[in-house]
């Protein structure tokens, strides 16, 4: 049987136009434009696509967006500064960091600088705090993409076995929390386990980011599982995911292929939270 390909640009489409209708009715309630504030340290080509993509949503949602350039060079220091400037701008409703940042620059440092009521990336120790103790406040957008995901799925996660491949703070430390706090059972790998197969195959929901292509073949898969693949890698072939698609789209239940899978449901996610920073700056937590 071949698995049910998830559509994420369907849902993303979904999530702009609910995103559009609630931004509208809080710009004609509070009179202010949402505007949020993304700060780039250096040239990565790598997050141009993702930034030109997250504008272009944003413009269509009806949020204005903003990007305050350094040069790789500058100091820590004068970086912090720009923060605290933006964290009592009250015309400013939402702060990102583009990462990644130069290695002068400490990346944890800036996440926790930026005040928790503005922190659209869900990466401020508050933040991060809130979801470890299920009482959630802005979620990281990637493992908010994840939820989303198994949401539009009406998959109930209650008892699910989930295996997350990855345990880095923007992904699968958060992620975990996210889905014990639905009361999965969750497993979490990485490059020190000793045979991810052991786990992965037993999942019946399998997210997977390593950022390696072909990691994920068909005898890491249990039969029927739903597979997310978070990875994105540019190869010679053009960019995939960690998943060897074409064979576990056989075995598996459902699959999110890459791209067009998590990748447009993170940055409609990214939207979701912009959406949360500026009630918070208007209406309070
Ligand atoms: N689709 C999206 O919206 C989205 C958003 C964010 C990131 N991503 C993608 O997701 C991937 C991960 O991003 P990240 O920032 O979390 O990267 P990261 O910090 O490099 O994390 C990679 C994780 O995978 C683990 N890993 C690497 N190779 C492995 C292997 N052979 N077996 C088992 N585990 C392995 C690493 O373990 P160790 O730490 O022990 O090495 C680490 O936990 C990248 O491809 C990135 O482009 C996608």
């Amino acid at each position: 049987m071949t698995a049910k390909i998830i559509n994420g640009r369907e849902i993303a489409k979904e999530i702009r136009k609910k995103n559009f209708e609630k931004v509208t009715k809080l710009k004609s309630k509070h009179k202010v434009v949402p505007t949020i504030t993304t700060i780039k340290i250096g040239k990565d080509p790598s997050s141009e696509l993702y930034l030109k993509l997250r504008d272009n949503a944003c413009k269509e949602v009806g949020i204005n967006s903003i990007h305050l350039e350094f040069d790789e060079s500058i100091s820590e220091d004068k970086v912090i500064n720009a923060i605290n400037k933006l964290n009592s701008d009250v015309n400013i409703h939402g702060i990102l960091i583009q990462y990644p940042v130069p290695n002068h620059i400490s990346q944890d440092k800036l996440m926790s600088i930026i005040h928790p009521k503005k922190d659209v990336e869900g990466f401020n120790p508050y933040s991060m705090g809130r979801t470890l103790l299920g009482n959630e406040h802005v979620i990281p957008c990637t493992p908010l993409s994840v939820l989303t995901i198994l949401e539009h799925e009406n998959v109930d996660l209650k008892g699910e076995d989930v295996v997350i491949v990855n345990h880095s703070n923007i992904v699968g430390k958060p992620l975990a929390a996210l889905l014990l706090n639905r009361n999965a059972t969750v497993a979490v790998c990485h490059v020190f386990t000793k045979e991810i197969k052991q786990y992965t195959s037993k999942a019946d929901i399998l997210i997977t980011a390593a950022g390696i292509p072909k990691l994920i073949t068909k005898d890491h898969v249990k039969e029927n599982a739903f597979v997310i693949d978070v990875g994105i890698v540019k190869t010679n072939e053009g960019i995939c995911g960690d998943v060897d698609f074409n064979e576990v789209k056989e075995k598996a239940g459902r699959i999110t292929p890459v791209p067009g899978g998590v990748g447009p449901v993170t940055i409609a996610c990214s939207l979701k939270n912009m959406l949360k920073t500026y009630k918070n700056c208007l209406e309070g937590t």
